[in-house]
């Protein structure tokens, strides 16, 4: 059977660069590898106080991520940082103590942008909570999409080949690792 990932999408707009990034890479990945995209609109904000009869919302984005194999983030960058709403799925999706659904998953990280910079900062600061949460990361190839603003056509198909081709080269490389990674 291939591997179950969960991608998640850090942006909300619904026809986001993010969203359509993660929507390719499912296209591109190899057959060892099922991706499934996961947005964030359902989820509300992290609040201790409802720990105890945890909010519906919360449970099924915890058990989405528990059924996975492999997590691959993919978001934009806001001022510098992960959006607000990533990092509420992560908190989401960390707690109750001690029972992390993210504990021990392989991830990956596609940041983009835009921007030349590619959302550096966001995949960075990602990659700190990303250590806490003890999640290995797939390490190389980095992934910090720039220019992603003429990348796709109306009907959402990519329409750069230098990008198709790198992130074919990311996927399949993804999925060696997290073969690696189950072994
Ligand atoms: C941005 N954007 C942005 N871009 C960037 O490269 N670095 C940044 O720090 C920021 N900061 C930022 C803050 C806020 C609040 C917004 C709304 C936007 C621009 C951002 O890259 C652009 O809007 C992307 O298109 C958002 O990604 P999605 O929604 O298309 O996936």
């Amino acid at each position: 059977a291939p591997y179950r990932v969960a991608v998640v999408v850090g942006s909300l707009r619904s026809n986001g660069f993010s969203l359509r990034l993660g929507q390719a890479l499912a296209k591109l990945a190899p057959d060892t590898l099922k991706l499934d995209i996961v947005t964030l609109q359902d989820l509300s904000f992290y609040n201790q106080d409802l720990e105890a009869s945890a909010p519906a919302d919360w449970i099924t984005f915890r058990d989405k991520i528990k059924a996975s194999d492999a997590v691959l983030f993919v978001t934009p960058e806001y001022n510098r940082s992960i959006p607000g709403v990533l990092k509420n799925a992560i908190d989401v999706g960390s707690r109750p103590y001690g029972k992390s659904a993210f504990d021990k998953k392989p991830a990956g990280v596609v940041s983009n942008s835009p921007g030349a910079i590619g959302a550096f900062g966001a995949n960075h600061h990602l990659r700190q909570c990303l250590t806490f949460l003890n999640m290995p990361v797939l390490q190389q190839p980095e992934a910090y999409i720039g220019g992603i603003g003429d990348a796709f056509d109306d009907a959402g198909d990519l329409v750069k080949p230098p990008l198709r081709e790198f992130l074919q080269t990311y996927i399949d490389a993804f999925a060696a690792w997290v073969a690696q990674q189950h072994k």
